[in-house]
């Protein structure tokens, strides 16, 4: 397992200037990154698997970053890849709780893969996925906190065009 490749996991439903934050960091500590994208997140998703890979795919495009797709436990799934750390993103306090959790049980399951928090810049450490679908579905403005080619696929999903 590889401490110099590691594995950016998580829903992004949708992508967000908060991710490509933490993305960039990332890349800038470890020889390659891998994006993964949870194909059967607990969460109900707003865009479908294939949508989420597509606006990633179109936001990272001039950097050097995997994207795949996983199922399954995520510990696997970065043994697979021989990932030997996770990134998760932390914007604030209120994120802490349910990442401790999930980076203890990772290492339970997992000890030989480390988790690596990363805080984006802080003026992205409101951003959320869930906010910024609100406010899509309403017509909001949301060009602030997410890619061109994200704010033209929220637009296209609820018919704000
Ligand atoms: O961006 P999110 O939605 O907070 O990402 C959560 C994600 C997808 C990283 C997490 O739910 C996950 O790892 N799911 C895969 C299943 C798994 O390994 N569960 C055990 C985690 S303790």
């Amino acid at each position: 397992m590889s401490k110099k490749k590691a594995v950016y996991p998580g829903t992004f439903d949708p992508f967000t200037y908060g991710h490509l934050d933490v993305l960039d960091r990332a890349a800038r500590i470890f020889q390659s990154v891998t994006i993964s994208v949870a194909e059967n997140s607990a969460k109900k998703t707003l865009f479908s698997l294939d949508e989420r890979i597509e606006m990633i795919r179109k936001s990272v495009k001039s950097r050097s970053i995997r994207i795949q797709r996983f199922d399954g436990l995520l510990v696997d799934h970065a043994a697979r890849i021989k990932a030997g750390i996770i990134i998760r993103g932390l914007r604030a306090i209120s994120d802490f709780e349910y990442e401790f959790q999930m980076a203890l049980t990772n290492r339970k399951i997992a000890p030989e893969i480390e988790t690596v928090f990363l805080m984006p810049n802080e003026r992205y450490s409101y951003i959320s996925s869930t906010f910024v679908k609100e406010i899509a579905r309403y017509g909001g403005d949301v060009s602030a906190f997410v890619p061109p080619v994200v704010r033209r696929m929220l637009k296209k999903k609820f018919n704000t065009d």
